[in-house]
């Protein structure tokens, strides 16, 4: 299974003091560095994390591949096909959320997700499809021609009882079962971490996951001790 690093996370700790650092292109180059199958992004419409030159920045560093997660709006659309990252990923995007708040609803956009996702398949750029693991929207995904689906795993990060955690992984063990063989590539992803991921080195129709926010904090406590060691060897 490959691992996709969602970095918005290094974005967001920057723009709290409006500064350079942590830069968002060094934390992309170090995780590929590190193994990475990709670097995840998502310009968000209040550019709250990463920022369009952090995109142009990441689209000129980034080698493995980059996966531009946009909602399905005529501005990104627009930058999007400018930029020219490997890959997008449609998501569900509302002001006032946290972070990515469940999948997207294909039902409710179909014939304006077909339109949507045909200059992308002409200009070579892969799509992917954030959505809860049900059948009905990996049939749509698949019939608007989409390239890959993400299944939503956040309602399986949230689950805090082993039963009903069992049952969600089985819905997306069943969703990427089904989802494979219409011929879509599965990846998943949002609220993994180091303590729920094993369960899906099992399920092999998944390819990759897609992680940020673990991630990122980890980093931060397990590089603390040689910022702190630094620094005091600066100063003693
Ligand atoms: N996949 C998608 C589509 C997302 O929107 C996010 C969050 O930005 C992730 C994966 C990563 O989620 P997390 O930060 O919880 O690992």
């Amino acid at each position: 299974m490959r691992l996709a690093v969602n970095i918005d996370h290094i974005a967001t700790l920057r723009n709290a003091r409006n500064d350079f650092e942590p830069d968002p292109v060094a934390a992309a180059l170090l995780a590929e560095k590190s193994g990475a199958a990709g670097i995840v992004c998502h310009l968000r419409e209040d550019r709250r994390h990463i920022k369009d030159t952090d995109l142009q920045r990441l689209r000129k560093a980034v080698t493995t591949k980059l996966d531009l997660e946009m909602a399905m709006t005529p501005e990104m659309q627009r930058i999007a096909l400018q930029t020219k990252p490997e890959l997008i990923t449609l998501v569900p995007e509302k002001r006032e959320e946290l972070t990515t708040e469940g999948g997207f609803n294909i039902t409710g956009h179909y014939n304006t997700l077909v339109e949507f996702l045909k200059p992308f398949k002409a200009a070579g750029i892969e799509s992917s499809i954030f959505i809860e693991p049900d059948k009905d929207s990996i049939d749509l995904a698949a019939k608007a021609d989409a390239d890959i689906v993400e299944l939503h795993t956040g309602t399986y990060a949230l689950k805090t009882n082993d039963d009903d955690r069992t049952l969600e992984l089985q819905r997306i063990r069943e969703a990427a079962i089904h989802a494979k063989s219409l011929g879509l590539k599965v990846v998943a992803g949002h609220g993994l971490n180091y303590l729920n991921i094993a369960p899906f080195k099992e399920i092999t129709e998944i390819e990759e996951v897609s992680i940020g926010h673990a991630i990122i904090a980890r980093a931060v406590l397990t590089g603390l001790d040689e910022a702190v060691r630094e620094l005091l060897r600066i100063i003693q």
